[in-house]
């Protein structure tokens, strides 16, 4: 997709420039064999892999540099502070926040949501009302039902079409004066399905309700520009865009931030404390409580200096044209039925064969080494909507190509011969 969110059209025979063997050569992961076969790792939504680039800053990170930071006087706490606050600047600069003071480290977007549903939520009441849709993740699910039982408020969900698509028009006539958040994803893990948030934002925004975005399946795949998305809040993972695990950002617009009451207490997040009176630190430090994960900031950085290095909007036009080539595939065998056929897609396929159980799909195509996620996806209402267990579900990096689309396939054809 672009920065439109479009999937830009891949009808012509011209391929996207963009150096797939070269960049392949930057994960040494990939160059594995599983169980007698290469490796085809169609498993990134659930964690993308890591380019040497990014093992190397966090490696000389800790032969070098490591120290706490913000409190040091010396020269590695000084190093550490300015790698750890280096990295949160090229944060800023890749979603195109207006400051880095809007930029919260968490622990990844489960942390940021969580982040949000304690902090704005604390005088949440009865009669306030938490709009988001059929389609989340329960990492968008579960701290909002966490939050209503604390409140008493409610949780609405926007209905979605048997394409795994928002009902737009449902969704806005849910917005209400009592609607206190709407929290919803840019792109859905299960289905695929990019969301129209810019054309829900602008609706929420005339009603004077604020937006959470999960932008956890969207980082990494399109350029994300906060300012023109308009969104008052933004999460996402490191893990699913080339950095390290145990790290996110929270985007948050500074009028909200700045508002909020801090979500932990302890060191860090004070400007000072006595028994009497704990005075808060500034923004962002004040959503920041304890040693952070420095290795990690520093690891999403050099993962940002690379995805930036090949452009998002090549690996948006590469990945739209690898996902029109595995869906046509797949698409072709006996028996599939595609889950999430929507217009507007990212680069998931979710898909059951038959009868066959996605376990047993998953698990025939780990013998041919071909690596995909099978399961409920942490969506179970969109498995329940669909009226099935789970999916098999292949989804699709920019390190990715053909030949581990046609090994997929391949590798079903064997399931369905076997199952059959
Ligand atoms: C749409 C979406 N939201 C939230 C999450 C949770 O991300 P994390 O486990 O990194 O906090 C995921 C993870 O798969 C996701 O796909």
């Amino acid at each position: 997709m672009n920065a439109t969110g479009q999937i830009p059209d891949s009808s012509n025979s011209a391929r996207p420039a963009l150096d797939n063997d070269r960049i392949r050569g930057d994960f040494p992961i990939l160059h594995q064999s599983i169980n007698g076969c290469p490796l085809a790792y169609l498993d990134n939504a659930a964690s993308s892999q890591r380019p040497r680039q990014v093992l190397d800053a966090i490696q000389h990170y800790y032969c070098h540099d490591h120290s706490n930071v913000h409190r040091g006087v010396h020269t590695l706490s000084h190093r550490a502070t300015e790698a750890y606050e280096g990295a949160r600047e090229k944060v800023r600069k890749f979603i195109n926040a207006r400051s880095v003071t809007e930029i919260v480290f968490t622990r990844g977007t489960t942390d940021a949501i969580n982040l949000v549903a304690d902090s704005l939520g604390r005088d949440f009441s009865a009669d306030d009302e938490i709009l988001i849709s059929h389609m989340e993740h329960h990492s968008n699910i579960v701290p909002w039902q966490l939050l209503c039982e604390k409140t008493g408020a409610q949780l609405k969900v926007a209905p979605i079409n048997r394409q795994g698509e928002l009902l737009l028009d449902d969704c806005l006539a849910l917005m209400s004066d009592k609607t206190r958040l709407v929290a919803i994803a840019h792109v859905s893990n299960a289905l695929g399905t990019i969301n129209p948030v810019e054309r829900l934002i602008p609706a929420a925004r005339d009603r004077n309700i604020p937006v959470l975005v999960d932008g956890a399946q969207a980082i990494p795949h399109q350029a994300i520009d906060v300012q023109a998305l308009d969104c008052d809040f933004y999460a996402f993972s490191s893990h699913k865009m080339c950095g390290p695990t145990g790290i996110g950002v929270l985007y948050g617009k500074q009028q909200w931030l700045e508002r909020m009451p801090p979500y932990q207490g302890g060191g860090d997040m004070i400007l000072s404390v006595s028994f009497e009176q704990t005075l808060y630190n500034e923004l962002p430090y004040r959503f920041e409580a304890g040693t952070p994960n420095i290795a990690g900031a520093i690891g999403l950085g050099a993962a940002i200096d690379y995805l930036d290095t090949i452009g998002m909007a090549s690996i948006a036009a590469y990945e739209a044209d690898l996902l029109t080539y595995a869906t046509s595939a797949i698409s072709e065998l006996p028996g599939i039925r595609l889950i999430g056929t929507a217009a507007e897609k990212a680069g998931v396929i979710s898909f059951n064969v038959d009868d066959i159980h996605p376990h047993d799909l998953g698990t025939v195509l780990d013998h041919q080494g071909v690596a995909i996620r099978t399961g409920h996806h942490c969506a179970m209402p969109v498995m329940e909507f669909f009226g099935i267990p789970g999916t098999a579900r292949a989804s699709l990096a920019f390190y990715n190509n053909r030949q581990d689309i046609d090994q997929l396939v391949e590798g079903l054809k064997l399931a369905i011969r076997m199952f059959q």
